[in-house]
C-alpha cells in the first residue's frame, strides 16, 4: 500500500471514530445523580465536541438567577403552586426547534428560575398516586415562548443521544422525601408542552417501574397517552390518584396490549388502537389561581403575547393539517429527537441528533386534548 493510501485509511479510520465519539456522552443523563443542594455542579452537560453542541443554560440556580432572562434548568416537582414546566427561552419558538435548550419557568420565586407569567396557567390538575405526582394543565404557552397555535413534543432525561432534552436538565421534587426543603432528584420524567396544554410527570425514585411509569419513547401520542387525566380547563385541583397503566399499555378484553409508535417517516398518526384508562382521582382540592399562584401577579410576559389566539384550537378533533409548525408536517420529518432508545445505533442517533428537531404529527394535535 502507498503512505497515500494508508494515511487516507487512518484519516478516514479516525473521522469514523471522532463521529462514533461525538454523539453519545460517556455517561447518560439519566445516570447522572446529584444530591441538592450542594452537590449539583454549575453545568450537568460538561462533555465537549458532542453533535448537538453545550448546554444552553446551568444548573447552580439561585437569587442571582432568579429573573425573567434565567437559564436555569434545574427544576422541582413538589405540588399544584410549585412546580416548574419546560419551555423556550426565547419568545415565539417552536419546541421541536428547542427541546434541548429549554429553561425551567417555575410557579414559585426561590428556585432561582423565570416564573410562568400571571394568566398564563388557565386550568391545573396535580395528582399524587403511590407512585409518581404529575401535574396536567391548559397554558396560554405563547407567555412562556412557545409559538401560538402551535404544537409541541417530548421533554424527558433521555432523548436519541442520552443527554435529555433539554440536555442537561435536572429535576427535583419533594414528594416522595417526607417535603418540605428535602429535595430528591427524580430520575425519570416526562414532559409534554404544546397545543395549549402541558403534563409533566414524575415518578418516585424508589418505585420499581419508574421507568415504565415515567415512558420516554411516545413522544407523539401526547397526554392523554401518556398522563391520561381529568384536567379541566379553568379549574384549578390537587388530587390522590390511582396509578395509570403504563403508557402505552392497554387491556382489550382482558388481553393486555402494547402499542408501538410508528416511525416518524411512515407519515402522521392517524388512528390510535386505544383510548388510554383514566385512573380514578380522589380527595380533589380546589382553589383559585389567585390563591396558588400569588407571587406571579407582578410577572407580565415579555412577549405581548396577549393578543396571541390560539388558531385551530389543540383540543380539537380534527385530523386535517392544521400547521403544527413552519416545517413539514408528515411524511418529509425524518426523524424525532426522544423517541429513540439507547440502543439506536450512533449512526441512527448521529442523523437524529445533527436533525436536533422532533417533528411532530399531525394527529399528535388532534390526540393531544382530544
Ligand atoms: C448563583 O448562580 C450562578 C449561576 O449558576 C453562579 O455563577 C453563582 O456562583 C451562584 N452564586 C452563589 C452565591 O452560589
Ligand atoms: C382554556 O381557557 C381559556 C380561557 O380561560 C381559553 O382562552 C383557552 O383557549 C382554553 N384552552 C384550551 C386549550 O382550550
Amino acid at each position: 500500500m502507498s503512505p497515500v493510501t494508508l494515511s487516507s485509511l487512518a484519516a478516514l479510520a479516525a473521522l469514523t471514530l471522532v463521529s462514533a465519539q461525538s454523539t453519545f456522552p460517556p455517561t447518560p443523563l439519566a445516570s447522572k445523580t446529584f444530591a441538592y443542594p450542594t452537590g449539583i455542579p454549575y453545568m450537568v452537560d460538561t462533555d465537549q465536541g458532542l453533535i448537538r453542541g453545550f448546554q444552553k443554560g446551568y444548573n447552580i440556580c439561585n437569587g442571582t438567577t432568579q429573573n425573567q432572562d434565567s437559564l436555569c434548568q434545574t427544576s422541582f416537582m413538589n405540588s399544584i403552586d410549585d412546580f416548574c414546566l419546560w419551555a423556550p427561552s426565547e419568545p415565539d419558538s417552536l419546541v421541536a426547534n428547542t427541546e434541548g435548550e429549554m429553561v425551567a419557568w417555575c410557579t414559585k420565586p426561590g428556585h432561582g428560575t423565570r416564573l410562568i407569567p400571571e394568566g398564563a396557567l388557565t386550568g391545573v390538575q396535580f395528582i399524587k398516586t403511590p407512585a409518581y405526582v404529575a401535574v396536567i394543565g391548559f397554558v396560554d404557552q405563547a407567555k412562556i415562548n412557545i409559538a401560538a397555535g402551535t404544537f409541541g413534543g417530548e421533554m424527558d432525561p433521555h432523548g436519541a443521544d442520552l443527554r435529555g432534552n433539554p440536555m442537561g436538565g435536572l429535576v427535583y421534587s419533594n414528594s416522595f422525601s417526607g417535603g418540605g426543603s428535602n429535595f430528591q432528584q427524580v430520575i425519570e420524567w416526562h414532559n409534554f408542552m404544546g397545543g395549549g396544554a402541558f403534563c409533566m410527570k414524575a415518578c418516585d425514585p424508589a418505585n420499581p417501574d419508574a421507568a415504565h411509569f415515567c415512558e420516554h419513547r411516545l413522544d407523539r401520542i401526547g397526554c392523554n397517552f401518556n398522563v391520561p387525566n381529568n384536567a379541566q380547563n379553568g379549574t384549578f385541583e390537587s388530587c390522590d390518584g390511582e396509578n395509570q397503566d403504563f403508557p402505552g399499555v392497554y387491556t382489550v378484553n382482558g388481553q393486555v396490549m402494547t402499542y408501538t409508535q410508528p416511525p416518524e417517516d411512515q407519515g402522521a398518526i392517524q388512528t390510535m388502537p386505544y383510548t388510554a384508562r383514566v385512573p380514578a382521582t380522589s380527595n380533589c382540592v380546589q382553589k383559585s389561581s389567585t390563591e396558588l399562584y400569588a407571587a406571579l401577579a407582578t410577572v407580565t410576559a415579555a412577549s405581548g403575547s396577549s393578543s396571541a389566539s390560539v388558531s385551530g384550537s389543540g383540543a380539537s378533533a380534527s385530523v386535517t393539517k392544521s400547521g403544527s409548525s413552519s416545517k413539514p408536517t408528515s411524511g418529509t420529518a425524518s426523524a424525532t429527537g426522544s423517541a429513540a432508545s439507547g440502543s439506536a445505533t450512533s449512526n441512527e442517533a448521529a442523523t437524529l441528533a445533527i436533525s436536533g428537531v422532533s417533528l411532530l404529527g399531525v394527529v399528535f394535535s388532534a390526540l393531544f386534548l382530544s
